[in-house]
């Protein structure tokens, strides 16, 4: 069977990562959650103490920066390896949260992370999740959706989340930083968040996980039977 690009946009904690990685478990196709690029390189950032503001310290740290990754094809989990070290939990960090806006708005740091992404993709059979998937990195995929939710019911989503390992998080906390990443990730010059023209709009407001896996799905066979 022919194998396609599926890419998956939206706001943050949309549940975008969920989404993408149970199609592709069901489909049987390599999933990247592009985001936990953008953490890593944030994380080696923040340990580093790389000053954001001088082009040519974040040109350099760049230069040392490896990202790699562990598929499991039985769970479609993918684990991401910062210079060979798995870095899965501290990437998802409140001080991550904070910083990675602002990262993942240097255009060096894109192109870093864009080419790489790009690369993966060339086999086709994968389903990519972020922000300018159907924008950028892959304008021609065979299959774009766009999540949105609404804002309290992410809000909610991503306390429950981050409350499991942090108790000390406030439900204000996740909504300052949440609203903060959304207008960074919109307003940014460098392929702002944008749903692309061609992309399908998947509101999961009131949908379950199992509801949205089976429109994504059936999206994705359409695309894949057309050929
Ligand atoms: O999906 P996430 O919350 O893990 O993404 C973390 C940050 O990375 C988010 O604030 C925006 C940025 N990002 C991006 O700019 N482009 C992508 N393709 C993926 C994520």
């Amino acid at each position: 069977m022919k194998k396609i690009i599926i890419a998956i946009d939206g706001y943050s904690s949309c549940g975008k990562s969920t989404l993408a990685k149970a199609l592709a478990k069901k489909l049987h196709y390599l999933f990247l959650d592009s985001g936990a690029m953008y953490r890593a390189i944030t994380y080696y950032f923040i340990e580093h103490k790389v000053n954001t503001n001088q082009l040519t310290e974040v040109e350099k740290a760049l230069k040392n920066i490896q990202l790699s990754f562990q598929f499991n094809k039985e769970t479609a989990d993918n684990h991401i390896l910062l210079n060979g070290i798995n870095v899965d939990k501290e990437i998802r960090s409140m001080a991550i949260n904070a910083k990675v806006s602002e990262v993942a708005a240097i255009a060096e740091v894109r192109k870093f992370a864009v080419a790489q992404q790009q690369q993966i993709g060339l086999n086709k059979g994968i389903v990519m999740d972020g922000r300018d998937i159907g924008t950028t990195v892959f304008p021609n995929a065979e299959l774009k959706i766009f999540v949105t939710a609404d804002t309290t019911v992410r809000v909610e989503r991503r306390f429950k989340e981050l409350y499991a390992s942090n108790p000390n998080i406030t439900i204000e906390d996740v909504k300052a930083n949440l609203e903060m990443r959304d207008y960074i990730d919109t307003n940014r010059t460098e392929s702002p968040l944008r749903k692309a023209d061609d992309a399908k709009l998947l509101d999961n407001t009131n949908l379950n996980k199992e509801e949205q896996l089976n429109i994504a799905y059936q999206w994705a066979m359409e695309k894949i039977n057309a050929f």
